[in-house]
């Protein structure tokens, strides 16, 4: 494999072992806790995950926004942990645009729609014809053409967040992050939303990261990670297969009355780290009733995770565990916390 040949083949994104840990008094929350994640470039791709999972965290922190606490990221070029401060300012101005739940954070109420465009262009030195072009450019491709002139105020909710999809690419970013864009706006919005961030995707070859609670999401992009606990957890990818299917109008007008269609389907797909761990989701694990450890089995189609013979008797380093996580929840209960997972500093 020739350099040039290897450089196309290394992911664009490359999260190995993420650690993000938030110090809150004397606790410390862990938001990620050894992610390891992969984006090619120009890829289109969706972080689904429940509230707390660490899906803003993981986004900060490839916005150059927050700094991880152990672990590798690096997106294009750039060594995220190894950066100055200067350095990483630079890059999250330069390199990447962000789309946030709220549109407003992205807005200027009292500038019109290009002005608004044409600001971040402003602030990174640019001037005259140039700037107008881009901004005007950029609102035609989020379907904005005709309100380039119009006040915040005067657009709907999905109006201002394509604004601000605009706002966000007019520096020229590698890398698109978008926070539940849509988490504010009604479907068919969230539709439109959508839409705008597949053309802008195709059309700049932009890598694209949405973040979402949309359970239709995987529609839309190109591949969907689950985040659990701040590890990825399952991938899903959408898959369109070609079937055949016997059509009398088909026959009819002169053909064998076989027709080609199209039909997606949706494979979810569990995540092993490097070092062969999974998650198992944790109401499979009360159905099968399997807790603290588990019998595999090696069978001709794959391994089966049974629960052990002696369940009830449980080892008791796991007992151990268990107690003092309980007291942990309680403790942190006690102070006001309100995150599900945290541990005690060492010495407070
Ligand atoms: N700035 C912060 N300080 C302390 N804890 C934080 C901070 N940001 C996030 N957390 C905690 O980290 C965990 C992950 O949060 P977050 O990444 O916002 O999750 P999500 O976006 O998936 O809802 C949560 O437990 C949250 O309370
Ligand atoms: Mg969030």
């Amino acid at each position: 494999m020739s350099t040039e040949t290897q450089k196309m083949s290394e992911p664009f994104i490359l999260c190995d072992g993420l650690v993000k840990i938030y110090q809150i008094a004397d606790l410390e929350v862990v938001a990620l806790q050894g992610l390891n994640l992969s984006v090619r470039s120009g890829e289109l791709m969706a972080i689904v995950g429940v509230s707390g999972s660490g899906k803003s965290t993981l986004m900060n922190i490839l916005g150059g926004l927050d700094r991880p606490t152990a672990g590798q990221v690096r997106v294009g070029e750039f060594n995220l942990l190894k950066m100055s401060e200067r350095a990483i300012n630079r890059y999250r101005r330069e390199q990447v645009g962000f789309v946030w739940q709220q549109s407003a954070r992205n807005l200027v109420p009292y500038l019109n729609a290009v002005e608004n465009v044409e600001l971040p262009m402003t602030l990174a030195g640019f001037a005259g014809r140039e700037k107008r072009d881009r901004a005007e450019d950029l609102l035609e491709r989020v379907g904005l053409g005709e309100r380039m002139k119009h006040h915040m105020r005067e657009l709907s909710g999905g109006e201002q967040q394509r604004v601000a999809i605009a706002v966000s690419l007019a520096n020229k970013p590698a890398l698109l992050l978008a926070d539940e864009p849509t988490g504010e706006v009604d479907t068919a919005t969230a539709l439109t939303i959508y839409a705008t961030l597949r053309t802008l995707n195709e059309e700049f070859g932009l890598t694209t990261i949405i973040v979402s609670h949309d359970p239709t999401i995987a529609r839309h992009v190109d591949r969907v990670v689950a985040i659990r606990d701040g590890m990825l957890a399952s991938e899903t990818r959408r898959q369109v297969r070609t079937v055949e299917r016997f059509d009398e109008d088909a026959l009819n007008s002169g053909g064998d009355g076989i027709v080609e269609e199209h039909e997606e389907h949706f494979e979810e797909l569990v995540v092993l780290d490097s070092a062969g761990r999974l998650q198992i989701p944790k109401d499979v694990l009360q159905q099968f009733s399997i807790h603290g450890r588990a019998l595999l089995d090696i069978t001709d189609e794959g391994i089966l995770i049974r629960p052990a013979d002696n369940e009830d008797v449980e080892a008791p380093e796991l007992v151990a565990q268990e107690q003092a996580a309980a007291s942990r929840i309680q403790q942190a209960a006690a102070i006001g916390g309100f995150f599900s997972r945290f541990r005690r500093k060492k010495d407070g």
